[in-house]
């Protein structure tokens, strides 16, 4: 009989729930990997267990509570008993990330979260081991499904954003409030612990900027199209003047573009480097059985051996201006002079545009162009020069281009 590793369990909602489910499932086939057979020792809800009766009768603590408190008490409490913990808490890592290794480190134990990140894609584990010696350079991410899954549907379908977004609600995509998904702070979350793992330092939520997609219209993807982009909600973090540039925002890309083609509800990210070039991985961003398989892989993980957040060796500044290309979006009135002033306004900035396409007669008409890359700071100045001049109909509308070309 093999000895038995017991597993305490805190949080037993969807992703709890098929954690436990999976673990009964699958116990017999992890004996011949570890030598061990995991069995659920107990379960803490807001009803049910006792985290001291539970953590006493555990070798290793799975936390799937989910936010800040008490979830952080219960984490710090079981490493500094010496247990292992596997935890998917995004949250909670990119706000008390450094507190929560720290004591790992002290205690000896292994903090492990892949499914923190891009659900069952397995970024940590790439970032902590198989690239552990490249020195990357940049990394992109698709990392919130709900939204990928509502820009998805509003290119192939046409479909408004709230019609995508009831869309995404009626199959469980996103939730009823689905605040934190689409204003980006869930993928803002993600990035802050995909860049301390890439670029070993410390990056803390409140770092990471962020913008939504709320604001996007069928119209955007549609005229994007046409310039041959798609439009994803692109979490960046990259190196940029000896400093780091942690973002997440909408973004165009072209069609070459290994992130393009991703689409649904599905994760990706793409990890930049000399040495490598570049790897991209995808897969399902979320759902309690993904997320629970990504979990169960942590577990066995830490049944086998050590596997630290090493103490962070850079303090790199955290760099908020930064090139990009833009798609700008311009409701107009249809006369003579426009493209020149609006040209005009953009050449004082130092921005050169790459493409334009213009549609429409007197109150439809369009100006979309797309720019090459310029300081974010310069184009915002330009593009509230635009936005006052007389012939503007709406307030104009712009979206960051990921100009690279991949072969
Ligand atoms: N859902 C996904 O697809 C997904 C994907 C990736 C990562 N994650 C992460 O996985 C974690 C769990 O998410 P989930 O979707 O499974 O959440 P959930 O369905 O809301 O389940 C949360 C569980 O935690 C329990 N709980 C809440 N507050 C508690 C407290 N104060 N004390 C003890 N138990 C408490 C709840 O108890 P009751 O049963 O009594 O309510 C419930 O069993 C989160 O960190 C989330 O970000 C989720």
């Amino acid at each position: 009989m093999p000895a038995t590793f017991r597993v305490g369990l805190l949080g037993h909602g969807t992703v709890g729930g098929a954690f436990a489910a999976l673990l009964e499932q699958r116990a017999d086939a992890i004996v011949p990997i570890t030598g061990l057979k995991p069995e659920l020792s107990g379960v803490l809800t807001r009803s049910r267990g006792d985290f001291e009766a539970i953590l006493a009768g555990s070798d290793l603590i799975v936390e799937l509570i989910g936010g800040l408190e008490p979830a952080r008490d219960y984490v710090l409490r079981a490493m500094r008993a010496g247990r292992h913990v596997v935890s998917a808490n995004k949250l909670l890592l990119s706000q008390h990330g450094e507190e929560l290794w720290a004591c790992a480190r002290e205690h000896g134990v292994q903090l492990r979260f892949e499914a923190a990140v891009a659900g069952v894609v397995p970024v940590v584990r790439v970032l902590q081991e198989s690239l552990a010696a490249a020195h990357v350079e940049r990394v992109h991410g698709i990392v919130n499904g709900t939204t990928n899954y509502i820009l998805t549907e509003m290119a192939r379908g046409g479909l408004s954003y709230a019609d995508a977004l009831g869309q995404a609600q009626a199959l469980g995509y996103a939730e009823a409030d689905p605040t934190d998904d689409v204003t980006g702070r869930d993928a803002a979350a993600k990035m802050a612990i995909l860049a301390r793992l890439a670029f070993d330092t410390p990056v803390h939520l409140e770092q990471v900027r962020y913008e939504g997609i709320e604001q996007i219209t069928a119209d955007d993807i549609a005229y994007a199209q046409e310039l041959g982009l798609s439009l994803k909600l692109i979490g960046t973090a990259e190196r940029v003047d000896g400093g780091l540039s942690v973002r997440v925002h909408p973004a165009f890309l072209y069609g070459g573009h290994p992130l393009a083609s991703v689409n649904g509800p599905f994760n990706a990210v793409t990890v930049e480097s000399d040495v490598i070039t570049e790897i991209t991985m995808s897969g399902p961003g979320a759902g309690g059985p993904q997320t629970a398989s990504a979990v169960l892989g942590d577990v066995i993980s830490a049944m086998i051996p050590p596997a630290t957040t090493p103490e962070a060796t850079q303090e790199l500044a955290i760099v908020n201006d930064v090139a990009s290309a833009f798609y700008l979006h311009m409701e107009v009135a249809d006369r003579p002079g426009v493209l020149a002033q609006v040209a005009e306004l953009l050449g004082l900035q130092g921005a050169s545009i790459k493409s334009v396409v213009q549609r429409g007669l007197g109150d439809n008409a369009r100006l979309v162009m797309v720019l090459h890359p310029l300081l974010e700071s310069r184009f915002y100045a330009a593009m509230r020069l635009i936005g006052r001049l007389d012939f503007m109909r709406a307030a104009p509308r712009a979206i960051r281009v990921i100009e690279e070309e991949f072969t």
